[in-house]
């Protein structure tokens, strides 16, 4: 094989051929044969001209053939797992495996930290105190079998070219890709070896791809590419307009998602988790009501049990940031718009996120949204506040927050949540 020649296939619009790709993922992750500006040349290339289906469908099987695909036939009930795109304050993963594991599944939920203004679940879960994300396989499997969900960190060999492959487009303007990111998504969930996975696919200027366009066709392809791998897949499209919930933030996410498990929390927030576990309980094959189920208060007792057996304590005191200050609307009518992507950024440069992969993110730092759009609001309320660990943070937060409220004088008409839904 010639690694120019596949170069140039792809930059002249050609499908690759199987060999060309399995050849080329295999040794891009083992390292040594490709150099990384060959395989960013590849990258580039694809983010031009793309890639038809069925040479996508190779491509992906190559990334989770060059790791190991985890083997959960021992856990003794239906495996379905969940991912979102990501978004701001989408705590759903803390409600959604404990709710889905007491309807009778397993849920093998590998999850991320967060980059940028989305913020990532292990970031939330770490907020625990004594929480660890790193579990081995054999761990994983036990707590699948016993408690029926888990939350961690991906076992370094699940799907190593993705490791590679990521970091470069992250580096060479190459992320945004639709074929690019269907196949690092679902490589990475293929080979965790659930049986079925719902996408949730956000959409919203605090989403990952904001047009709705956009974000149905990486649906789209997603499903595709699970069906084609043996993964039942359904995806939902949901609004992140703005904020999931009333806040951002590590602990703030995880108080929040706690009272959704004790029978209360936001609205929205319960609207999602809800579609969400109704499509996974469907999946699965369990005849289960997750509503009476959230209702009954098990999930709060599984996820308790998910905590300790990662050695956190729930009994113990969440991290509460020292300094709080107000964001205030300065005319009376309805709160039209509260920019989504403008409270991830200023909950980011409160500490909530982190700007590079090896930076610390602050545990009890972010945004809680006392007003949210379509709630009237009166001549100087108070519509956010804003946790810091640093009184120095602030202005950079309120910089972010400049043009993201807009109060109206006729109340907003309310947006659905659930914009839209993909099924093979
Ligand atoms: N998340 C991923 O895991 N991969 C991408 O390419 C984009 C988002």
């Amino acid at each position: 094989m010639d690694t120019v020649e596949i170069i140039r296939a792809k930059r002249d619009g050609h499908r690759l051929t199987d060999d060309q790709i399995t050849w080329f993922i295999d040794n891009y992750a083992r390292g040594g044969v490709i150099a990384d500006e060959q395989a960013a040349a590849l990258a580039m290339a694809i983010f031009f001209r793309g890639m038809q289906s069925d040479e996508l469908a190779t491509w992906t099987r190559a990334m989770v053939d060059s790791g190991s695909r985890l083997d959960l036939s021992g856990v003794g009930r239906p495996t379905v797992d969940k991912h979102s795109t990501g978004g701001v304050g989408d705590k759903v993963s803390l409600i959604l495996v404990p709710l889905v594991a007491a309807c009778g599944a397993a849920v093998p939920q590998l999850s991320g930290r967060g980059l940028g203004h989305t913020g990532g679940t292990l970031d939330k879960m770490e907020a625990i105190p004594g929480w660890r994300a790193s579990l081995g396989v054999d761990e994983m499997v036990d707590q699948m079998r016993q408690v029926g969900g888990v939350i961690a960190g991906a076992t370094g060999d699940i799907s190593p070219a993705d490791r590679r492959l990521y970091a470069l487009r992250d580096v060479t303007a190459t992320v945004d890709s639709i074929p690019l990111i269907a196949s690092s998504i679902m490589s990475k969930k293929i080979a965790e070896g659930t049986d079925s996975l719902v996408l949730d696919v956000k959409v919203g200027s605090g989403a990952f791809l904001p047009e709705v366009d956009r974000a149905r066709e990486l649906a789209r392809t997603m499903v595709g590419l699970g069906e084609s791998n043996g993964v039942r897949t359904v995806a939902l499209l949901t609004a992140m307009h703005t904020v999931l919930g009333r806040t951002a933030g590590n602990a703030l996410e995880v108080v929040e998602a706690l009272e959704v498990l004790e029978g209360g929390g936001p609205a929205d927030l319960v609207e999602v988790t809800l579609a969400l576990a109704d499509e996974m309980a469907a999946l699965a094959g369990l005849d289960a009501d997750p509503a009476a189920v959230l209702a009954s208060g098990r999930p709060r007792e599984v996820f308790g049990e998910m905590v300790a057996a990662q050695g956190g304590d729930l009994s113990a005191d969440l991290p509460v940031a020292p300094h709080v200050e107000v964001v205030t609307v300065d005319e009376a009518g309805w709160l039209g718009r509260l920019d989504c992507l403008s409270v991830g950024i200023a909950a980011w440069r409160l500490g909530a996120g982190r700007a590079r992969k090896e930076d610390a993110v602050s545990p009890s730092a972010g945004v809680v949204c006392l007003a949210k759009p379509g709630d009237a609001v009166q001549a100087g309320q108070p519509v956010l506040e804003l946790h810091a660990e640093e009184p120095a943070l602030f202005d950079a937060a309120r910089e972010a927050l400049r043009d993201a409220i807009d109060v109206v004088d006729e109340a907003p008409v309310p947006q659905p949540l659930i914009v839209d839904r993909i099924e093979a």
